[in-house]
């Protein structure tokens, strides 16, 4: 498995590109937040911690991710391409990533850093708006789906409003970003891998630069 790290903070466009490219070219697409919301729709014990927990701002602690993330990792083919969006985003996550790859000799291909700063966030998070069923995120301006009411890539007409995307929520989690996923851009910048990004331009140029600067392998 050769994995690709999508780094960046809330609202910076991680999950947009990610579910494109996953989709055009038959990549896997991880994210941990969606795993997270996946649980919380179960209405479990676990979902329901999980939730409180999300709805704080904070981050959710690295035992339950990294257990989240194995179960899925278990299902996916050897050869795959996987995106990793929103994993690691702290220090340790980080070093489970590279004992995690160093065990089973899969490899860390490239972390992307989505660079984009400020109020621009807070008008991307309070615009945004997702299917119910698959995940898939719109705006209400910059992002609508090609055909109104009906999501591009499962062809739901349930959309919905995450509850982390209320304001009070938006700025704590930009906060925690701050302290503590942003030092992994130094991180990864010293092993070589980073590759950062200019993540204020549109959609579709911000794809055509990923494009050009990862090597994609589409899979059969
Ligand atoms: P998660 O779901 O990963 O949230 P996040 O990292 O805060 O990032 P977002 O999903 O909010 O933003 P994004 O970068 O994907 O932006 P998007 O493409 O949607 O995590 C949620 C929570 O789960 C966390 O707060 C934490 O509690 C927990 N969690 C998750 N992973 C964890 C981990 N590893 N460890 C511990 N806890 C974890 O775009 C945003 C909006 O902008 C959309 O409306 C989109 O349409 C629009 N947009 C996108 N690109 C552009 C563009 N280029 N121009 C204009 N608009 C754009
Ligand atoms: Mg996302």
């Amino acid at each position: 498995m050769n994995f690709i790290v999508f780094l960046g903070a809330p609202g910076s466009g991680k999950g947009t590109q990610a579910q494109m490219l996953a989709s055009e070219y038959n990549l896997e697409h991880i994210s941990t937040g969606q795993l997270i919301r996946d649980e919380i729709k179960e209405s479990t014990e676990f979902g329901f911690r999980l939730e409180r927990e999300c709805l704080s701002g904070n981050l959710i602690s690295t035992e339950d991710i990294f257990n989240l993330l194995g179960k899925k990792i278990k299902e996916l083919s050897i050869d795959r391409q996987v995106i990793l969006d929103g994993f690691p985003r702290t220090l340790d996550q980080a070093k489970l990533l590279k004992d995690f790859t160093e065990k089973t000799g899969n490899q860390l291909e490239k972390v992307v850093c989505f660079d984009i700063a400020g109020e621009a966030l807070i008008e991307r998070l309070t615009g945004r708006f997702m299917c119910a069923d698959c995940g898939a995120v719109y705006h209400k301006h910059h992002n609508s789906p090609q055909q109104d009411g009906v999501c591009d890539f499962c062809g739901s007409e349930n959309f919905q409003v995450r509850p982390d995307d209320a304001e009070e929520v938006v700025k704590k989690r930009l906060d925690v970003f701050h302290e503590e996923t942003k030092p992994l851009v130094s991180y990864y910048d010293a092993q070589g891998v980073l590759f950062r990004l200019d993540a204020t331009q549109s959609v579709e140029s911000i794809k055509k630069t990923l494009l050009k600067n990862i090597k994609l392998v589409a899979a059969e």
